[in-house]
């Protein structure tokens, strides 16, 4: 038996012929996929994921009509598993939530128990979702280089994307961390605010050109990338001998022209990150490091965030699919929160 009230709002993209319509619907229980948890959403946020899930070639939607957003928070209003109880805070996020099932963009949502994460201590849920997988996935690139031996001694760390929702909270996690954090980003005039998040060099994109040479200076002892193609070579060609790329995305395309030489010249590694598909007992183990102010917590969650409702959506969708993303964007889905 559903807890779910009988109708509910929910933001549904739907392909129609060469188009996507998207907009607020109401759906019923029944309209939602199976699933041991139920869970009253509060909180979403948009990711740049989220944008291409309602864009006709976005290449990310695999089922129509869908209710996009792959992060969710909110209060548990029934479960079938008893590790989960009703009234509890938790987080939702990745595996097929918002891009092959409905995800957070809807009042609530029903999920596999196997893919729940309590709200740690210390996090409210518009926090969690003002980190959501940006913040997640800033914190997986830090651990996957240390988990590698990364450590601040060994040197500059470079951040592209900055501004980005991964980029900005890497910056944030690791000038948290003591390390000596570059931020590349193609936005000049906000240079003051990675600078307040600990960033403590520039590049610019023109700096990370396509056409480089098959090796430069050694500079970095590793880098955070989630804009890929031209950035993604320069950072192969620039980082230190023996170092690594922790590469999250492709803000800035998907093509790799690069050559052999970092890899067999300076034993650098390209290290894969996926933030959807992982085992669920590590998730929950870096979401309560994500709360910790003396271990991945960023400094600030309050800066840069803009918050939006399911019916003011769209302005956000466009803006960072034209690359203008200045942090985060929340979704405030329960009304009063
Ligand atoms: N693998 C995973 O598990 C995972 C998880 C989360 C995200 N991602 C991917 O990571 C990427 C970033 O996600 P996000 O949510 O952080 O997006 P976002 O908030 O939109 O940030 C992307 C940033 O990339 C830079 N950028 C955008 N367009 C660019 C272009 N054409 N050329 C160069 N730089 C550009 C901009 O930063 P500046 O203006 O500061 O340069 C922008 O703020 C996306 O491709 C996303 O799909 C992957």
């Amino acid at each position: 038996m559903s807890a779910i009230p009988t109708t509910f709002r929910a933001y549904v993209a739907e392909r129609l012929g060469d188009r996507v319509d998207a907009g607020v619907r109401t759906l019923a229980p029944a309209d939602l996929p199976s699933g041991e948890v139920e869970i009253r959403v509060h909180w979403s946020d948009v990711n740049y994921k989220d944008a291409l899930a309602t864009r006709f070639d976005g290449k990310v939607a695999r089922t129509s009509p869908l209710v996009p957003g792959i992060d969710l928070a909110g209060e548990v209003i029934s479960s079938a598993d008893p590790a989960f109880r009703v009234g509890q805070e938790v987080v939702a996020h990745g595996y097929d939530l918002g891009v092959a099932r409905h995800g957070g963009y809807a009042d609530f949502a029903r999920v596999p128990a196997a893919w729940v994460v309590p709200l740690p201590a210390g996090m409210t849920l518009r926090e969690a979702m003002v980190l959501g997988t940006a913040g997640f996935t800033a914190a997986l690139s830090v651990k996957r280089l240390e988990d590698r031996g990364l450590r601040p001694e060994h040197g500059p760390v470079l951040v592209t994307g900055a501004t980005g929702g991964v980029g900005s909270h890497a910056v944030s996690m690791l000038a948290g961390r003591g390390y000596e954090v570059w931020a590349l980003t193609g936005k000049a005039d906000e240079h003051d605010w990675l600078r307040g998040l600990g960033a403590a060099g520039f590049l610019g994109r023109d700096d990370a050109r396509a056409d480089g040479p098959p090796l430069e200076k050694e500079r970095w002892a590793a880098v955070v990338d989630s804009v890929g193609a031209a950035t993604l070579a320069y950072g192969l060609r620039s980082l230190r001998r023996g170092g690594a790329l922790a590469l999250s995305g492709n803000a800035g395309g998907a093509a790799l022209a690069t050559t052999v030489f970092p890899f067999i010249l300076r034993g650098v590694a390209l290290l894969g990150i996926d933030s959807a598909y992982m085992e669920i007992a590590e998730r929950r183990v870096l979401w309560a490091r994500m709360a910790d102010p003396a271990d991945l917590r960023p400094r600030s969650l309050g800066e840069r965030v803009t918050e939006v409702t399911l019916d003011t959506l769209e302005p956000a969708i466009a803006s960072i699919l034209a690359g203008g993303a200045r942090g985060r964007w929340v979704v405030r889905v329960r009304d009063g929160e």
